[in-house]
């Protein structure tokens, strides 16, 4: 694993959907090496429970737990909620993380795609936060609740239009959700990162590295992200740190939204 350890989200109980692979499982490796207690939630149980038991062995029993299920689905959303707030003895955070990628432009677009992808992205999103916004309202102790964006919600690229609009949609609920919520003391933010190494671009590791290579030149900085290097700036928005800070979208992205203005 190797994050630091500190106690950065000391006490910190938090939900991460998504939580078994790529960026989910890294912030749920970073939040526990920083005192924080994790839910990860999603709908493939395997990496769930491996990444579970892994943090475990590392950081003690009881660090972690996996749920699983379909955040697209309403009895799923609010039963994974209602499971991370009994297993953690409460909610501080929700890391809106589960996501899906298609390729294709405009007249690739068909309404399966447009289903498929706003299904998790953006409804799945918004059924978890109803349903972890509604405990934090009833525990009066506040909260905070990070969407995991895209650049590609501001500033699309030619090919992927259904998934860079499901993205825009989920910036905006993060604005929208920031000013309902703030009278109750949740935070609601977003980061956006560019290319980053996991496998939502390809299930086969070597396919992978072939296309993020690719990518990699077309950042400022040269390379394509770390999952951690997400974890890192998810941490901050999961902590005190950020106590004053709702409404934010953090691009953490190589550069890539400086050069395309
Ligand atoms: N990797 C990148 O280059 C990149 C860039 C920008 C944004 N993102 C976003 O980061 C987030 C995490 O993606 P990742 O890159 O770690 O890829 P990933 O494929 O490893 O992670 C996505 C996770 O979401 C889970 N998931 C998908 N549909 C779900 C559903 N209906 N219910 C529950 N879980 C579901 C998957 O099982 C998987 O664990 C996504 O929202 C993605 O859009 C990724």
């Amino acid at each position: 694993m190797g994050h630091a350890a500190g106690n950065r989200l000391a006490g910190k109980r938090i939900l991460i959907t998504g939580g078994g692979t790529g960026i989910g499982r890294s912030c749920a490796e970073f939040f526990t090496a920083q005192g924080a207690r994790v839910a990860v939630a999603g709908r493939q149980a395997e990496p769930l429970r491996e990444t579970a038991e892994a943090i475990n062995q590392e950081r003690g029993s009881g660090t972690a737990v996996a749920i699983l299920g379909d955040v697209s689905r309403e009895d799923d959303a609010e039963r994974i909620v209602r499971e991370a707030v009994e297993d953690l003895d409460g909610l501080d955070g929700l890391v809106n993380n589960a996501g899906v990628f298609e390729p294709g432009g405009l007249f690739d677009a068909s309404s399966e795609q447009l289903a498929r992808v706003f299904d998790v992205n953006v409804r799945g999103a918004l059924l978890m936060a109803q349903a972890a916004a509604r405990r934090m309202i009833e525990r009066g102790e506040g909260g905070s609740i990070l969407n995991i964006s895209s650049t590609l919600g501001s500033r699309p690229n030619k090919g992927c239009t259904v998934y860079s609009a499901s993205k825009a949609a989920l910036d905006n609920f993060t604005a929208a959700w920031a000013l309902e919520l703030a009278p109750h003391q949740i935070r609601v933010n977003g980061i956006a990162p560019a290319a980053v190494d996991t496998p939502i671009h390809h299930p086969d590791p070597e396919k992978r590295r072939e296309s993020l290579e690719r990518m990699g030149p077309m950042h400022p900085l040269g390379r394509v992200g770390r999952p951690e290097e997400i974890a890192w700036a998810a941490a901050y928005f999961m902590s005190d740190e950020s106590a004053w800070t709702t409404g934010a979208i953090l691009d953490v992205d190589g550069g890539i939204n400086a050069r395309n203005v």
